[in-house]
């Protein structure tokens, strides 16, 4: 592959780097910037390189990550950054790529919108994956195909321990599937939902891993959207992982307005269609913690527009026994005002949380209240028709993923 745009793209390095004007040019996977002869550098691409449609306020641009470098291009002219970016998802082929086959499908552990989530075991290994089939009709019905993209994209550029790993994924004709690991101890709704209260040391300990995580998105500049006790996973040893990232983006102006999410996590700005940015990870939370405490969450009404309201201007309701110091929390999690919201800052320094070694929590060193008991697998192989050949396929290029 061979592509020539001179002076016509804006490159910048890193997050603070300077935006220079350069001519770029591709030669087989290499990205070439320059700024004059002896001013030369490049990119390799390859098919670990997260490529991504991004927004600069009002421009458009292409985030390169390289590991973990990013690399951010804006062009004036759309048709630029199109061919562009064009040329950049068809470059990297993925090596050793995985298919339907090369899994026996052994249950099936959520389903969603736009497809479900199987426990797979792989036939070489025997390694368990969790794969997640959306199916191609339903994503384009929406009008949601770059949805996948940012999906696969975000969880690339992750790298957590409580963060669930993507370790590959691929396409068939007619769905995505993403290649996830499997996370044995269910999600954190079943364990409110289907256990006795939670002691509030509990509650801290989820609250302390989450709050590490939603730190270390909002560092790499993503949103999640979606924070809700059913993404919360449980890994076999206790400790929580984030799954579905399929509602977050990079946010790299301060602000973004699109409506999303669900309906009862849902921030106030977000309702008014204002303009919003990382508050709304924080205000979630603080609906989750209300939802482990007291089994329902805040806002709650059989009318979605009645919950809407309430969101906009009731204060939620407490017992009057509730834990002082847990109220304040929450209160500061919930606050209407996104710029007066807690934040991870207040979070750590709050005296409900006192006695928690923030610098220990994300190497694992806090003691999960919850150690799931050993998964009964099923060894009955699932029979499904997910991938029905007579579905035209849209081809979703530059999806395919191998961590290996
Ligand atoms: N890696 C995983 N390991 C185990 N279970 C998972 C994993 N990913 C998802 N699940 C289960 O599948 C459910 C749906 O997955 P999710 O990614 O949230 O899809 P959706 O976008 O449809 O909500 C989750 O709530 C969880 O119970
Ligand atoms: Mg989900």
């Amino acid at each position: 592959m061979s592509l020539f745009l001179p002076r016509s793209v804006k490159i910048r390095a890193g997050d603070h780097g300077m935006w220079r004007d350069c001519n770029i040019s591709l030669e087989n996977t290499r990205l070439i910037y320059s700024r004059g002869e002896n001013r030369r550098n490049f990119i390799d691409i390859n098919d670990k390189t997260v490529i991504q449609e991004v927004k600069f306020g009002k421009f458009d641009g292409i985030m390169i990550l390289d590991n973990d470098i990013p690399y951010y291009l804006v062009s004036e002219r759309d048709d630029t950054r199109e061919i562009l970016y064009n040329a950049l998802i068809k470059l990297p082929e993925a090596q050793n790529e995985v298919c339907f086959e090369d899994f026996e499908l052994l249950s099936i552990i959520g389903e969603g919108f736009y497809g479900n989530v199987y426990l797979a075991s792989k036939k070489e290994t025997g390694n368990k994956y969790a794969l997640k089939v959306i199916q191609k009709s339903r994503l384009l019905e929406q009008g949601r195909a770059q949805m996948a993209y940012l999906e696969r994209n975000v969880l690339i550029s992750l790298h957590h321990p409580f963060i669930v790993t993507l370790e590959f994924s691929f396409q068939t004709q007619s769905c995505l599937v993403f290649g996830l690991e499997y996370v044995s101890g269910g999600d954190l709704f079943r364990h409110v939902h289907n256990h006795e209260k939670m002691k509030l040391s509990h509650i801290k300990f989820y609250i302390a891993e989450i709050a590490c995580a939603l730190h270390y998105l909002h560092s790499k500049h993503i949103i999640y959207r979606d924070l809700k006790l059913e993404n919360v996973l449980i890994d076999r040893d206790g400790h929580i992982k984030l799954t579905d990232f399929g509602l977050s983006k990079w946010i790299l102006s301060t602000t973004t307005t699109t409506f999303c999410g669900t309906t009862e996590y849902l921030s106030p700005e977000i309702i008014s269609s204002s303009e919003y940015g990382q508050e709304v990870d924080w205000w979630s939370l603080g609906i989750m913690i209300y939802e482990i405490v007291f089994r329902k969450t805040p806002f709650y009404d059989k009318n979605r527009n009645t919950i809407f309201k309430n969101i906009r201007t009731r204060a939620p309701f407490f017992p009057k026994r509730t834990n002082p110091q847990l109220v304040d929390l929450i209160m500061g999690l919930l606050n209407k005002n996104h710029e007066n919201r807690y934040g991870y800052e207040q979070i750590v320094n709050h005296s409900f949380m006192a006695g928690i070694e923030w610098n220990e929590v994300v190497s694992k060193k806090l003691k999960p209240p919850i150690v799931p008991s050993k998964p009964e697998l099923r060894k009955r192989s699932v029979s499904c028709d997910i991938d029905s050949p007579e579905m035209q396929g849209f081809d979703f290029e530059g999806f395919t993923f191998n961590a290996n």
